[in-house]
């Protein structure tokens, strides 16, 4: 895609709200960070000079660079996750594609998704895969080779592996979202652990149906069990394969109207975490291998519509891009409550310790400093006694001094004149 266009369209993203949250926070933490560096020295000077503080003052200070440190070291870090869950074969790993415009991760037959597979934005212009538990970055050369090596590897499904994919590539990684693809929800029996592993920190869940049947039991079980597990998770809810529907069209707006009942239903009344209103914007009706096929010709320059599958194609066009705008206002205002809100309360609470610390020592040098000031005047009024003192002691022996002499004088005199 032209990097112009890219910009054009991310400038009006929802999605800059975190862009733009992240980046204040960071300046703030910045400006904290620089703060608390500045008091440290200054206590340790303190502490040097005159045992004003203690040293276990001293080492909560230097506790506070280390606290300052880390939360800006995770502030780094800090993206919107959304992970993608439905039956086997629904098209969760092309959903992904399509918003990623590009074919990335492996999808149809023979390359079913075999474990958790996060796609995240790299620096730098590299493309590679990391495996849990290790460090080692695993160079891709293409999309092909990516698809073998995840096929060929034998991992265990509620593993994860990591793809690194160039941020420049696509604006939605270059804003920090975070994709994670997932084994179909009916092949594990481990539900729980997927849920714990991999699902506590995302801010949007999609769950991806297939248009041509119903919801299973096994992906309304797993969204009771995040339900559970989270306090209002945000679900989006694809019916995809809707190209199908065109097959039919003399059914197509009964099928839909029933689909859209029983979405809204199970958001509403049976998981309970949206109203009515809320539910009715969650629920789209797209094609997501027709929307990356167009997405790949909008890429070489020819028009959309030459991706198209089947009839009806802009309308389902246009619900994919209404879904992902719906997403990307819902996750990021999600992730900026979510992630940060914890932030700037730490870092109130640090720079409040803070302070209310500075206040305590400031009042320690006052009463020190008034202290000295007593002893100075103390000091003073007694250098100021002795002087006294001794003017009178001076007078007094002058005057015996002087007494002695004229006695000296008389006596001398009186001699002289025997
Ligand atoms: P697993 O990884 O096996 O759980 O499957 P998945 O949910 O990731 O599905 P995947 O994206 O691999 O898609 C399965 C097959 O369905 C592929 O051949 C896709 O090309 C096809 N497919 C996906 N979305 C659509 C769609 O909207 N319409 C049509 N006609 N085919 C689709
Ligand atoms: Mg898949």
């Amino acid at each position: 895609l032209p990097e112009t266009r890219l910009y054009q369209s991310n400038d009006k993203s929802p999605l800059q709200i975190f862009v733009r949250a992240k980046k204040k926070i960071n300046d703030i933490y910045g400006e904290i960070e620089e703060y608390v560096l500045e008091t440290t020295t200054f206590i340790n000077a303190l502490h040097a000079e005159a045992e004003i503080v203690d040293k276990a003052e001293r080492e909560l200070f230097e506790s506070y660079v280390y606290k300052v440190a880390a939360i800006r070291e995770v502030l780094q870090r800090d993206h919107m996750k959304v992970a993608f869950f439905g039956r086997t074969s629904n098209g969760k790993s092309s959903v992904i594609n399509a918003m990623l415009r590009e074919k990335i991760l492996p999808s149809g037959i023979g390359h079913t998704t075999n474990c958790f597979c996060q796609v995240e934005g790299s620096n730098g212009g590299e493309a590679y895969l990391m495996k849990e538990g290790s460090d080692e970055k695993l160079n891709v050369v293409n999309i092909k080779q990516l698809a073998n090596a995840l096929c060929q590897e034998k991992l265990c499904e509620s593993s994860l592996v990591r793809i690194f994919w160039p941020r420049e590539r696509c604006s939605l990684l270059r804003d920090d979202v975070v994709f994670v693809d997932s084994p179909g929800v009916d092949v594990s029996a481990n539900l729980d652990d997927w849920i714990d592993n991999h699902c506590l920190n995302a801010d949007v869940f999609v769950l991806v149906l297939n248009a041509e049947s119903t919801m299973t039991r096994a992906e309304k079980q797993f969204f009771h069990t995040v339900s559970q597990k989270l306090s209002k998770p945000n679900i989006f809810i694809l019916n995809n394969r809707w190209d199908a529907s065109a097959n039919e069209p003399e059914c197509q707006e009964s099928v839909k109207s029933q689909h859209t009942e029983r979405c809204i239903d199970f958001l509403t009344k049976e998981l309970k975490v949206s109203n009515e209103k809320e539910a009715t914007e969650r629920v789209f009706f797209v094609s997501a291998r027709e929307t990356l096929q167009a997405r790949i010709e909008e890429a070489k320059g020819n028009p959309p519509h030459m991706g198209a599958i089947a009839e009806g194609f802009q309308m389902r066009y246009f619900e994919f891009q209404d879904f992902e705008r719906k997403f990307e206002e819902c996750i990021s205002q999600s992730a900026v409550k979510t992630k940060f809100q914890q932030h700037s309360s730490r870092g109130k609470s640090v720079s409040g310790d803070m302070r209310s610390m500075l206040d305590n020592i400031y009042e320690r040098i006052t009463i020190f400093r008034n202290l000295k000031q007593d002893q100075k005047n103390m000091l003073t009024e007694r250098i100021q006694g002795t002087e006294t003192q001794m003017m009178q002691v001076t007078r007094e022996m002058k005057m015996k001094i002087h007494n002695m002499v004229e006695e000296v004088e008389e006596k001398v005199s009186k001699a002289l004149n025997e």
